[in-house]
């Protein structure tokens, strides 16, 4: 038995949303992360393997994954089962394509499959919010929510209680072509050193996300259309506002021109950022020259994914 989970983008609207703006992030469905569950000797307890990290993890490890185990059969009331669990993860880490998120929401389905229990989205999301934040920080929530309800989302955290979520029409359909830096990038330590400028001078940082988030709500009524060169001047723009919030590098600036020169409606930087991944909106029929040109340009990786229309 398998259980499984995508990674995901964030569309518009990151680091802003830490602040309380809004921000659209989508499900990347063909990219995923999955968890295979055998049964163990009885008495041989819970093991979480992840051989691509060649690690190995028991339920007591001071270690995400372990935590997010404990706090899941709690959640059950289910006692520690004679299982194994084994991790494969198409996502790269430390890249903004959720692959922490991915692995958190697959390891929770599997153990809620161990007690014959499916648990809906809203109670995944938070039991991997949970587990983020002890490890993480102040993580704004938005990735584990994409994740969990696999479908695009409009996400905004409020002063007090949980976060507004709503799905998202989508037109289109949309093609995006995905390019990897190759350049891992701690979402911590850029959350945290934007905070510090933040703290240091509110002003600037305030007007930014403020222009953030009437993008966002542009991007929004684009989605729903089919005009891609609007929704990619959007993208465009949000991109400028990343890069004036300090959040951008070398490396996606210039995958970002690689991908508008290559014919891109529009191409931005994606999740933390000083690493991580770009994304290019792009017509159908280009999407595999583009993916060509990125690669050209220095992308580590690339991936060619499909927003499909609501129905
Ligand atoms: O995990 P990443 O790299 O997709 O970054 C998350 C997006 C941020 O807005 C930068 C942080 C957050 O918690 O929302």
């Amino acid at each position: 038995m398998q259980t499984s989970a995508p990674g995901k983008l964030i569309l518009c609207g990151e680091h802003a949303v830490v602040y309380q703006r809004p921000a659209i992030a989508i499900p990347l469905r063909d990219v995923r992360a999955t968890i295979t569950i055998a049964p163990a000797a009885p008495g041989s307890g819970l093991t979480v393997k992840a051989p691509e990290l060649r690690a190995v993890w028991r339920l007591q490890a001071q270690e995400p994954l372990s935590a997010l185990a404990s706090m899941t059969l709690d959640y059950l009331k289910l006692a520690e089962p004679d299982v194994e669990l084994t991790i494969a993860s198409a996502l790269p880490i430390a890249s903004g394509m959720g692959s922490g998120a991915a692995v958190g929401t697959a390891l929770v389905r599997a153990l809620a499959y161990v007690a014959g229990r499916t648990l809906d989205a809203a109670s995944i999301a938070e039991l991997v919010y949970t587990s983020e934040r002890a490890f993480h920080g102040t993580p704004s929530g938005i990735d584990n929510t994409v994740v969990a309800y696999e479908q695009p989302i409009w996400f905004q955290r409020q002063a007090a209680g949980p976060p507004l979520i709503a799905p998202l029409e989508v037109g289109g359909p949309w093609t995006l072509v995905v390019a990897d830096t190759g350049v891992a990038s701690s979402t911590h330590a850029v959350v945290g050193d934007l905070r510090a400028r933040w703290q240091a001078d509110p002003a600037p940082y305030e007007r930014s996300f403020d222009a953030v988030a009437a993008l966002v709500v542009q991007v929004r009524a684009a989605l729903g259309g089919s005009d891609g060169a609007a929704l990619g001047a959007l993208l465009n723009r949000n991109h400028e506002l990343l890069v004036e919030l300090g959040v951008s590098a070398a490396q996606l600036d210039t995958l970002v021109a690689a991908a508008r020169s290559a014919g891109a409606w529009g191409a931005k930087m994606s999740g933390a950022g000083w690493g991580g991944v770009m994304l290019a909106l792009v017509a159908p029929a280009i999407a595999a020259t583009v993916a060509e040109a990125l690669r050209t340009a220095g992308a580590a990786r690339t991936w060619i994914t499909h927003l499909e229309r609501t129905p």
